[in-house]
């Protein structure tokens, strides 16, 4: 039976370009699983989106002199075309400034407040007469009242480090220069996490065997120090979305309740482009099927604790509110939050511009080379860091010499001496030594599985590359290059085999460099896809018109699963082959540090 896998990557804030730690942390490792899953033949859909709202953002378009709706469409479009450049192949890249995405957010708000989960309280906060608004926490600068330190914001001192209560502030002032600030009364929603605590707390003690010890401590660890405490989930902004209660007009929902419920309305969204339009309870009514969420470590409140709550919190309320049937909502089942990757010994700042850019990584190198070096180096249990001499030498020895040159040099050979064919022999007659690794390489399909199932993506990577090394053993043992001249059909039996084994290798490298295993399958002759293809598509609703990122399986349609070993016959025909990837020359390591900083 074929299981359902959602797999949920975290949503990018439209106001800055992605950097290699971001796709890292999330995208790489979300796209590997999803990739993986389809190979196997389950059901996959893989959601996110740009998050669109939220001070981020409105900073983001004061910042540039422009336009929110234009600002963030401008991140969002740039987005698409950095996924679509690294194969991130979500079934739906779509953004929370939706139709659908309003509707649904405003659904679990009214679920919560049905159960009784809300409550509204009235607090002090930051006016601008002359502006005539509420300012943001975030837009509020001032005077420390710790440390007296005079750039701090009125949510947080980056001086003294300290957490600030707002209304304290000394001689505040709005960062956009909107005159003198007075203090008045405001009222917000609160969602009572106090009493979902311990929902909570039995939620993550439920998932403790398979859930990373950083992000269990993280997560559970906290709640058992310090509790869940009422968390105010509405705004004085007017971009956003609508609080959904008769009289407060002005007011919006709190971008991290809202991003969140991304998860499950972009789900909704992709089920309304399908012949099943009910498809997406597959993913979100089924208790079987199985969520994963890929996000960074500064992330993990909001996914272990927040979400689960709006989610146990709405109940089936929300389903009564949204579908008019009763039924609870599927809960995460693992949250492998990623930590974070440095560059060259430092934190990466976009600021600074101490970062690799992602879309100008792709201009310089493929895909594949650096997805190999995103996952043998992805920050899965402490940050690690991006260093151009490992990357090349990574590439070189690992990828090109391992690897690609294994593939190259057993498929020209056959190309040179077989005219094009895979050697015809005869399958009884194979020696031990083939069946051997043939053996070992079967095997892999469960032992790189196992790892990937349990989203150990560099451990996978590893197995895989080190089942490419026996390859190489065996080639080195069986010299069929020095065979050819003395006992042809020993070299055939050799080059069978090996060729046999790099076929099922194709598949194990897949999910991690799925371009490349492509075009490797296509030299093999078939004439089926491993994947299907990235496309986008214009959307308009009654908010306005933004592109989407789709996925369309075509793959899948082919063969129900690929994740098996190669079943290539004696004499089947193969493709002209061509290198799989480049070699890097050591002078890139320079030139890549002179562009740092500057
Ligand atoms: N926009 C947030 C960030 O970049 C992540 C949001 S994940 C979501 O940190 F699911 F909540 F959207
Ligand atoms: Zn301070």
């Amino acid at each position: 039976m074929p299981e359902n896998i959602l797999v949920a990557i975290a949503w990018p804030y439209a106001n800055t370009e992605i950097h290699v730690g971001n796709i890292t942390g999330s995208h790489l490792p979300g796209d590997i699983v999803a990739r993986y899953h389809r190979l196997k033949g389950n059901n996959v859909l893989m959601i996110s989106g740009t998050d669109s709202h939220g001070t981020p953002v409105t900073l983001a378009a004061d910042r540039e002199g422009k336009p929110v709706e234009e600002v963030y469409k401008k991140y969002h479009d740039g987005f698409i075309e950095l996924f679509k450049g690294y194969g991130i192949t979500f079934d739906l890249f779509t953004t929370t400034h939706t139709e659908n995405h309003f509707k649904v957010s405003q659904a679990i708000f009214l679920a919560l407040q049905k159960n009784g989960f809300m409550f509204t309280q009235k607090s002090m906060q930051w006016y601008s007469p002359s502006a005539r608004k509420f300012l943001p926490d975030r837009y509020v600068e001032g005077t420390c009242y710790l440390c007296g330190y005079e750039g701090a914001r009125s949510d947080q001192c980056d001086k003294c480090g300290n957490v600030l209560e707002p209304e304290k502030l000394i001689n505040p002032r709005a960062k956009t220069g909107d005159g003198a600030l007075e203090l008045r009364e405001t009222e917000h929603f609160y969602l009572d996490l106090s009493k979902l605590e311990p929902d909570v707390k039995k939620f993550l003690k439920e998932r403790a065997d398979h859930m990373r010890d950083t992000v269990i401590g993280e997560s559970l660890g906290k709640i058992e120090a310090e509790g869940l405490k009422p968390r105010p989930i509405t705004r004085d902004l007017d971009w956003g979305i609508p609080v959904p209660v008769v009289g407060w007009d002005g007011k919006r929902i709190y971008v991290w309740f809202e991003a969140v419920i991304g998860y499950l309305s972009a789900a909704i969204e992709w089920s309304k482009f399908q012949v099943q339009k009910e498809g997406w309870r597959e993913w979100w009514t089924n208790p079987k099927a199985k969520q994963f969420y890929f996000i960074g470590k500064d992330n993990i409140f909001f996914h272990t604790s927040l979400w689960p709550a709006q989610l146990m919190g709405a109940g089936s309320a929300f389903m009564e509110i949204f579908a008019g049937d009763e039924v609870p909502l599927t809960l995460p089942y693992d949250v492998p939050a990623n930590q974070f990757m440095n560059l060259e010994g430092q934190k990466i700042s976009g600021s600074r511009n101490w970062a690799v850019w992602g879309g100008d990584a792709l201009t310089r190198y493929d895909p594949d080379a650096l997805r190999y070096y995103l996952t043998v180096n992805m920050p899965e249990m402490k940050d690690s860091d991006w260093d151009w001499a490992e990357f090349v030498a990574r590439n070189n020895n690992e990828l090109v010499a391992t690897w690609g040159n294994l593939a190259n040099r057993v498929l020209m050979f056959c190309d040179k001496n077989w005219e094009g064919c895979v050697p015809s022999v005869d399958l009884g007659s194979l020696r031990d030594v083939d069946r051997n690794l043939l053996a070992v390489i079967e095997n892999g399909f469960a032992s790189v599985g196992a790892e990937l199932e349990a989203v150990r993506l560099r451990s996978a990577l590893g197995e895989a590359m080190k089942l490419a090394t026996a390859v190489n053993q065996y080639l080195d043992q069986t010299a069929p290059w020095t065979a050819i001249k003395t006992d042809r059909e020993a070299a055939s039996k050799t080059i069978y085999t090996a060729l046999k084994a790099i076929d099922s290798l194709k598949v194990l490298f897949a999910p991690f460099l799925p371009f490349t295993s492509e075009k490797l399958h296509g030299f093999f002759g078939y004439e089926t896809l491993l994947f299907g293809e990235q496309y986008t598509e214009e959307v308009r609703d009654s908010l306005g018109e933004h592109t989407v990122l789709r996925y369309r399986d075509v793959g899948r349609t082919a063969s129900p699963t690929y994740w098996k070993p190669s079943e290539l016959k004696p004499g089947a025909k193969l493709n002209q082959p061509a290198p799989l990837f480049k070699k890097l020359e050591e002078k890139i390591i320079e030139e890549e540090r002179a562009r740092l900083g500057k």
